[in-house]
């Protein structure tokens, strides 16, 4: 019984919410509280039940009644306001407006446009390329041979049903230094270039790794370039984006695609060097890998390196907005959640 006072509410409301005509509305009126209205019908059969059940019920038919009836005035003033304005739709025209939440920039967006004038502001060039890639772009032509160990520390994932015409899995590029061997190819040096992109791995996400993570790598080709040139371009850059007090420390390492290679430290944004929890006590954070372009990938590229020499380097850029807003967790970076986004 209450199953049936319900359905019969929840029938007449969404009849008068679609009525669109007065003449509709009474219609509907006499289906559900005329004589013979489903409601008026329902309510009567409550008398022939027990006498213990009938309070309840009737509470609730009264509930039901005052419910319908209240739409219908609703809906009748509605569509006889529509009528005055002539076009059906009514509004009031002295209420106060609803202020529109204005959107702003993602504080990733905001670190890679920082980062993309500083280098233009040095005659770089801003270059994109495919997050899908080939084995030979990703790691062949950068000095990576098949067996390689330097593999094992990329973490590749592969795109298994998605062959390249050899038919060998695409990836998904694990560094954008894919874009290396692409640029060096069509380029006629000199030349430098950017290339800001996404890039992803096989990593179990934390605090301090994630899955996908931009990166900002580019390139610089030239005669005579030397490491003293790169050594200059990083303490520019880093100084102009962090602030003039940031040390710039460069620690030797290997990567196959560039001889000698280096890592890029700079003194801890959060606590200017002194060691805290994000630097790990350390004042230090790494910022950069980098190095001489190795002959071998000048070579694949079709670039005479007894011409022409250059430096590479990729800056975790995901590190570089967590440093910059002081976010000790990698993944609020990509938490859609406003009131963090609002913080920026
Ligand atoms: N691709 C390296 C990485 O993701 C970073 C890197 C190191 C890029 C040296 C370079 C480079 O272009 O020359 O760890």
């Amino acid at each position: 019984m209450r199953e049936q006072f319900l359905q019969v509410k929840n029938e007449a409301l969404s009849l008068i919410i679609d009525a669109d005509e007065r003449k509709e509305l009474e219609e509907i009126k006499i289906q559900f509280l005329g004589k013979k209205g489903k409601f008026t019908v329902l309510l009567k059969t409550i008398s022939k039940l027990p006498l213990n059940v009938r309070p309840q019920l009737g509470v609730l038919a009264n509930e039901v009644k005052t419910t319908i009836e209240e739409a219908f005035a609703r809906r009748a003033l509605e569509l006889s306001r529509g009528a005055e304005e002539g076009d059906g739709a009514w509004f009031d025209v002295t209420l106060p407006g609803k202020k529109p939440k204005l959107g702003h920039l993602h504080p990733q967006t905001l670190v890679l446009d920082e980062i993309i004038d500083i280098f233009k502001s040095l005659g770089y060039q801003i270059a994109d390329g495919p997050e899908i890639e080939s084995d030979h772009y990703n790691f062949e032509m950068l000095n990576f041979p098949k067996d390689h160990p330097a593999r094992d520390t990329q973490q590749t994932l592969n795109l298994k049903n998605l062959p390249d015409k050899e038919g060998q899995p695409l990836i998904l590029r694990t560094h954008g230094s894919n874009m290396q061997g692409r640029i060096m190819e069509k380029v006629i040096p000199p030349c430098r270039v950017i290339y800001p992109g996404k890039v992803y791995r096989y990593e179990q996400t934390d605090a301090s790794h994630g899955f996908e993570f931009w990166q900002v790598e580019g390139l610089a080709l030239d005669k005579n370039i030397t490491l003293t040139d790169l050594f200059g371009t990083f303490e520019y850059v880093l100084k102009q984006f962090f602030g003039q007090h940031t040390q710039v420390r460069f620690a030797a390492h290997n990567f196959p695609f560039t001889e000698p290679s280096t890592e890029v430290y700079v003194t801890c944004a959060v606590c200017r060097g002194k060691g805290c929890s994000f630097c790990k006590k350390s004042g230090w954070v790494e910022i950069a890998g980098a190095g001489m372009i190795h002959p071998n990938v000048l070579k694949a590229a079709g670039i005479d390196s007894k011409i022409w020499q250059g430096f590479a380097f990729g800056f975790g850029m995901s590190r570089m907005v967590t440093l910059k807003y002081q976010m000790d967790d990698l993944r609020l970076l990509t938490n859609p959640d406003l009131r963090i986004l609002e913080q920026f």
